[in-house]
């Protein structure tokens, strides 16, 4: 029977693989439990979204994962989806800080890659890494192409945009948040999402999404005609759905 009452969304995604999201329970702060999770899948289906690769945070003292933590976790995430019936493909990996902690791992070969040996970055937030070239240069040598995780959020590359065009250059490939658009994340990122697409760096869209709050900014935003401007720009050229699952 026609449900009168379901809130309905009209507008969607312009792509359908979700490449970076907080939705697998028990390893970071995002989806608090299985329940939530499901409630963000939903919800994001709603969207458009059939593809989605989880990206837990790898990060020293607070999430210290490592591929066995994630993937214990992930086990227990495919069991209930099995019995969901939501239809949605799943990937696992990570999100990986650059610090000590994650860069002893990349040191002993322990990976989690994103589907076709994909890594993504995060940059610190003080300040970028003196040896941010090497890790990425580091990367490609083990046959991995890195992807760094939201630039736009940096505040320290609003007054040196040209750094985004040397980085890359040497290879590292740039997932923007579609949060950032909406000034979520202040003015400076705001401002460095906008350069990022007037100058043809965005290679990858996330909803970077950790709970409903995050969902409700892109369910509102994608209604707007600023997303609209952006879906125009960046259709047929981001690689969101050129991952093989
Ligand atoms: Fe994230």
């Amino acid at each position: 029977m026609f449900n009168f009452f379901r809130k309905k969304t009209n507008a969607k995604l312009f792509y359908s693989t979700d490449v970076h999201c907080h939705i697998l329970p028990g390893v970071d702060h995002g989806a608090k439990d299985l329940n939530n999770a499901i409630e963000l899948i939903k919800a994001q289906m709603d969207m458009g979204i059939n593809q989605i690769i989880l990206t837990p945070h790898i990060t020293k003292s607070t999430f210290e994962n490592n591929p066995d933590t994630i993937k214990a976790a992930y086990e227990v995430f495919c069991k209930a989806m099995e019995t969901s019936g939501l239809d949605v493909k799943f990937a696992v990996s990570a999100e990986y800080r650059l610090d000590e902690f994650s860069l002893a791992q990349f040191g002993k070969d322990i990976f989690i890659p994103m589907p076709d040996e994909h890594i993504l970055i995060e940059n610190a937030y003080q300040q970028e890494r003196l040896d941010l070239d090497d890790i990425i240069f580091d990367l490609q040598l083990k046959n991995f192409t890195p992807i760094m995780a939201h630039p736009e959020r940096f505040p320290y590359y609003t007054d040196r945009k040209e750094r985004f065009k040397q980085l890359h250059n040497a290879g590292a490939l740039f997932q923007v948040n579609l949060m950032s658009f909406t000034g979520y994340f202040g003015r400076r990122a705001l401002s460095n999402a906008e350069w990022l697409l007037n100058n043809d760096l965005i290679d990858f869209l996330g909803s970077d999404i950790h709970n409903m709050e995050h969902v409700e900014i892109i369910r509102d935003f994608i209604k707007t005609k600023d997303y609209r401007r952006i879906a125009k720009k960046l259709e047929g050229r981001i690689l969101n759905d050129k991952f093989n699952f």
